[in-house]
């Protein structure tokens, strides 16, 4: 979805003071092998949260050398019980493959039909572009994913933190009318996902 690069690469300077759409290239006199290859996905992230799962991400702030590639990569680990909570992901469709455990997989069109379909190791995969999709863990055992896309910086807005989460906070009056349900019940949402500052 992002578009051609002009060059072989541009390993994004992330310090950069210019602001372009994506980032300016490091000098080619300053790149080496290392900024082709990247160990943030190797390790198991942590799933002691609210939703017993993490995401690690290959994306161009994490890994300058996909700048203007077009791709990214995750790693997405979830405890028994866990989820990858509902989220979409503004600028890129998404790909997956179940790595370990069993995994069910949905998501909603914008004519509010659901897909989903329990996966299991192997089983691939694909979320198109801006739909609102998770990953929920249904084995007795951790899964594991690694999910690509086709951007280097995909966005995700978990819903819930969408809404719930704001900074400043969303007006009760909003909220009550959109969801149909009492102040206290939006409330209660809130207190989960407002952040503490
Ligand atoms: C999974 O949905 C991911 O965004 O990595
Ligand atoms: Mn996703």
């Amino acid at each position: 979805a992002d578009s051609d690069p002009l060059q072989d690469f541009c390993v994004a300077d992330l310090n950069a003071t210019v602001t372009v759409n994506g980032f300016p290239c490091k000098p080619a006199s300053a790149v080496t092998s290392d900024d082709f290859f990247f160990d943030g996905l190797s390790k198991e992230g942590s799933t002691d949260n609210i939703f017993g799962s993490s995401v690690s991400r290959g994306n161009v702030l994490s890994f300058p050398g996909v700048n203007t590639l077009g791709i990214s990569m995750n790693r997405v680990d979830i405890a028994p019980g866990g989820m990858n909570a509902p989220h979409w992901h503004p600028r890129s469709d998404e790909s997956g493959v179940v790595i370990k455990g069993r995994v069910l997989v949905g998501f909603v069109t914008t004519g509010n039909v659901f897909y989903s379909k329990n996966l299991t190791v192997g089983q691939m995969f694909v979320i198109p572009r801006g739909l609102v999709h998770f990953q929920q863990n249904i084995g007795k055992e951790k899964a594991l994913l690694y999910t690509a896309f086709n951007s280097q910086n995909p966005g995700a807005a978990v819903a819930s933190v969408n809404l719930f989460g704001t900074t400043p906070s969303i007006p009760n009056d909003v909220l009550t009318k959109a969801f149909q349900v009492d102040a206290n019940v939006v409330n209660g949402i809130k207190s989960k996902f407002e952040s503490s500052t």
